[in-house]
Parts: structure tokens; C-alpha cells; sequence
């Protein structure tokens, strides 16, 4: 059984270790592209799980709204960097000064979620919940994963 806020947080720490690993790679290496293609599919996945599960719960109740509603547009925000840096060469200095913004906003925006939105979630979701959250989180996230990848694949295939 693995609670809401550690599946969460769990691909938190996957999500900063690829972001480092990115950052230390340079050019366009197979390195680079492995890392960015694991960090693409699994934040897409995530944060789309967390819209549909956590998110949506808190959004119902007046005291996760404000906090719920910040992170969503959030999401969306570091959305349209993750597409354009998909569009740009990855050996271009502009990638990564992109990149490094993207990195610095996902890392303000996942300890926003550990701190305030844990905190607020707390309230919100009884304990004897966290686990049903929990499943409903990685269950979602599966499904999403499979349509970000026959996306991929789509796009490859235009
Ligand atoms: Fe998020
Ligand atoms: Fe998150």
C-alpha cells in the first residue's frame, strides 16, 4: 500500500534526479535524449494523475480550492515549456536556458506540493483515504503513460 503523498513524492525524487542528470549532460548525446525522453513521459503522467485524482478532490472543497487551482495553472505553465523544448534542438545554448527555466519553476512547484499542498491535502483527505488515493494516483498514472507514449508515436508517425 503506498499513500497518496509518497507516490507522490516518490516520483518527485525520480523527476529531480533526471532534471540534474539533464543538466549535466550536454548536446545532443543519447545521454541527454534518454533522459529528457524518461522525464518527458513521466511528469506529463504525473502531473496529468495528479489533476485526476489529487487535484480534483481538493478543487471539491473550499479548503484545497486556492491551492489546487495555483498548481493546476501551474502544470500548465511548465506544460508549454516541456512542448517547446520537444520542438527545439537539444545542442542549442537556447535549449538550455529554457531547460534551466523549466528545472527552476518544477523545482519551486514540487516543493510548493510537498509543503502547502500536503499540508492542505491533509485536511481535505482522511487518513483511512490515503492509500485508495494512493492506488487511484499510480492506477491513473499507468493509463496515462500509455497515452502520452501512443502520442509520441503518433507524432513520429506524421
Ligand atoms: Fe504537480
Ligand atoms: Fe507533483
Amino acid at each position: 500500500m503506498t499513500s497518496i503523498y509518497d507516490a507522490i513524492a516518490a516520483d518527485h525524487d525520480k523527476h529531480r534526479k533526471l532534471l540534474d542528470t539533464i543538466a549535466e549532460t550536454s548536446g545532443d548525446t543519447p545521454e541527454r535524449r534518454e533522459a529528457w525522453a524518461a522525464f518527458y513521459t513521466d511528469i506529463k503522467s504525473h502531473s496529468a494523475a495528479e489533476e485526476e485524482t489529487f487535484y480534483s478532490k481538493l478543487m471539491s472543497e473550499t479548503w484545497g480550492q486556492d491551492a489546487a487551482r495555483h498548481s493546476v495553472h501551474e502544470h500548465a505553465e511548465i506544460d508549454e515549456i516541456l512542448e517547446e523544448l520537444n520542438g527545439m534542438d537539444m545542442a542549442s545554448p537556447g535549449w538550455l536556458t529554457r531547460f534551466k527555466t523549466m528545472k527552476h519553476d518544477y523545482e519551486h512547484h514540487m516543493e510548493e506540493e510537498e509543503d502547502e499542498v500536503f499540508a492542505r491535502a491533509r485536511k481535505v483527505i482522511g487518513k483511512e483515504q490515503n492509500d485508495s488515493f494512493g492506488k487511484a494516483f499510480l492506477d491513473r498514472k499507468k493509463t496515462e503513460m500509455g497515452l502520452v507514449e501512443e502520442k509520441k508515436e503518433d507524432h513520429l508517425a506524421d
